[in-house]
């Protein structure tokens, strides 16, 4: 009798296990459970038995009862086992493609020249978008009364604090905690209260360099910036020195590339001229040097400022500096 109930259990088991759908849960447990059922049928015989196996029976067939109900329960429950037709997932549908951002044009540009630049063993320093006066103007050699300083007058935020209007002053932070020689690249935003129109911007950015050491002559100002004006534009570019002036520069120059676009011919890029201006430049002004506490007769230094925006602008061909700022994906995502 035990044998047969065991019998009894596994086989509801296995058939409840395989059963699929609700309907034929229903139908096994008619077939096990119902008063006309398998496990009735075995405990109709529980009164042949001998007295003292009689508990026994019971009590097991009371188990498989249970165990079975337990079983269409769980089943029972589960949603329907779907036919088996097709895979859940279909691997050949084409997946949603991940947008893949870019860099920043100007961003770009600020790789390529730091790039550049750290080949000829430049490092790239930093300072405070809100400078003070001194490091802004005097420092520089631009004091209060001199004109040179309408045309950086700037965004003030204090009696002695403002948007700094040039990464100039960061020659003077990086010298006042650093001694010679010093070669340094530094890229950074710049403030003016300019009107904005295609080619103003009233924030822009600049690339700043300084090289000072002993024997540093304007063969070298030249040689370095020619150099990096062609990696950056290629081989065939020319450059053009004409003579300048900053405050904290002597002498100073402008430097002109021949046109990446005409290559000198003339077009709508350069103005017909065939060149394009692209940075200001100099031989550090000794009372610079002064101003930080290095020897200028001992020392000597180039430095120079890259308008990055600008640089951009006629590398990329890009017509108005606004287009940098206003953040639409349809523009950027074309570099
Ligand atoms: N600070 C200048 C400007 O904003 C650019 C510049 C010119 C920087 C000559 C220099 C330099 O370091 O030597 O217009």
């Amino acid at each position: 009798m035990l044998a047969e109930l065991e019998k009894l259990r596994e086989e509801a088991i296995a058939a409840i296990g395989a059963a699929r759908g609700t309907e034929d849960i229903e139908a096994l447990r008619i077939q096990y459970l119902g008063r006309k059922g398998r496990l009735r049928d075995l405990m109709a015989l529980l009164p042949q038995l001998p007295p003292d196996e009689k508990p026994e029976a019971g009590k097991r067939a009371n188990q498989v009862k249970q165990a079975i109900e337990a079983a269409l329960a769980a089943d029972g429950a589960a949603p329907a086992k779907p036919a088996p037709t097709r895979p859940a997932v279909d691997v050949t549908v084409p997946g949603t493609r991940p947008r893949v951002g870019t860099l920043h044009p100007l961003t770009q540009v600020y790789d390529r020249l730091v790039d550049i630049f750290a080949r000829l063993g430049f490092e790239t320093a930093a300072g405070p978008e809100i400078e003070d006066e001194y490091h802004n103007f005097d420092a520089l050699n631009i004091p209060p009364d001199h004109p040179a300083r309408d045309g950086f007058d700037t965004l003030y935020i204090g009696d002695d604090q403002l948007l700094r209007s040039h990464t100039s002053p960061v020659q003077v932070r990086v010298m006042e905690t650093t001694p010679p020689p010093i070669r340094i690249i530094v890229p950074g935003k710049v403030f003016r209260p300019d009107t904005t129109d295609a080619s103003h911007f009233p924030m822009f950015h600049q690339l700043e360099g300084l090289y000072v050491d002993e024997h540093v002559t304007f063969a070298d100002l030249k040689a370095v910036l020619t150099m990096a004006m062609e990696e950056l534009l290629g081989a065939n570019t020319r450059t053009r020195f004409r003579p300048s002036f900053f405050p904290f520069t002597e002498p100073s120059t402008e430097v002109d590339v021949s046109c990446p676009f005409c290559g000198g011919d003339g077009c709508t890029v350069c103005g017909r001229s065939g060149w394009v201006e692209v940075l200001g430049a100099g031989m550090v002004d000794p009372k610079v040097f002064d101003h930080v506490g290095y020897d200028a007769e001992k020392y000597t230094g180039f430095a120079f400022g890259i308008g990055i925006d600008r640089f951009a602008m006629f590398s990329l061909g890009v017509n108005d500096i606004r287009l940098f700022y206003e953040n639409d994906a349809r523009f950027l995502k074309q570099f």
